[in-house]
């Protein structure tokens, strides 16, 4: 493992599970003090212990993202203890599968957005004093932002992540002579945001004939909040496979 992280401090939300948990190891493995936050201390606490029994470093802060107050006073904890931060990594986002257009409630569209679109945003906002000069965000999308989907279940998802990949491009337009910011957008990647997870189905709709690892996308949020990729600003990379071609 390189050390291309060394020195730095990284904030990442949804650290407690799946993509963001192998980003907080893979981030620690690469010399970085990583601020994992969640709602689940239990799990946030379980992906810490793992980072500092390896020798790596790491601590967990709990954090909703659909509590302005509580980003808040994370980021004045952050403030207070770090000063400054090197890289935010906006992961945490959440799937429910929803009624169709027909029957859909503005509840079940706001539940999604106040997590992906809101609290996306409000971490932004909050943290975004603290980052130096040639420090990076990096942002998870989806496909689903990308891509037509034909299922009726996945609008207010999908639209939610289009709205992570447009401001990720107007923050790279207006931010970009101090700060780089990415996202990627992931394919089909086994973790617990699916409650079945059905590797045939889904493996049939990928080119490369099955579904990611999030060791895998952990891999290219490592490369793109590094300096190997010092002039990436404003870029959307799938990480999937191929399934959005
Ligand atoms: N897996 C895929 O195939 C895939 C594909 C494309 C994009 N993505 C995106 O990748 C990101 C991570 O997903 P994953 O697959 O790793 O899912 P996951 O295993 O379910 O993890 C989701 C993470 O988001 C956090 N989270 C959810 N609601 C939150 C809230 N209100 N406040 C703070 N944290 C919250 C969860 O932490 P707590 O429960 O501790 O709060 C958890 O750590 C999401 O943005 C997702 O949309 C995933």
């Amino acid at each position: 493992m390189s050390n291309s992280l060394l020195h730095k401090v990284a904030l990442i939300t949804g650290a407690t599970s799946g993509i963001g948990a192998a980003t907080a190891i893979r981030f620690a493995e690469a010399g970085a003090l990583v601020i994992c936050t969640g709602r689940n201390k239990e799990r946030g606490n379980e992906v810490v212990n793992h980072i500092i029994t390896r020798g790596y470093n790491a601590l967990f802060y709990e954090m909703d993202l659909t509590s302005d107050e509580s980003i808040q006073s994370v980021a004045d904890i952050v403030k207070k203890e770090f000063d400054s931060l090197d890289i935010i990594f906006n992961n945490a986002g959440i799937f429910p599968i929803l009624p169709p257009l027909e029957s859909i409630t503005r509840a079940d569209i706001d539940a999604v957005t106040s997590t992906n679109i809101s609290g996306f945003m409000m971490v932004t906002k909050y943290f975004f004093p603290l980052l130096k000069k040639g420090a990076t965000i990096l942002n998870n999308a989806s496909i689903a932002g990308l891509q037509n989907y034909t299922s009726g279940q996945s609008y207010a998802y999908s639209a939610s992540k289009a709205a992570v990949i447009k401001t990720t491009q107007l923050l790279a337009k207006k931010y970009g002579n101090r700060i780089r910011v990415n996202a990627i957008c992931p394919g089909v990647i086994k973790t617990p945001i699916f409650k079945n997870f059905d590797e045939e189905r889904f493996a049939s709709m990928i080119p490369m004939g099955r579904t990611g690892m999030p060791e895998e996308v952990a891999a290219v949020a490592n490369f793109l909040v590094s300096d190997d990729a010092s002039y990436i600003n404003g870029a959307i990379v799938p990480v999937d496979g191929g399934q959005s071609l």
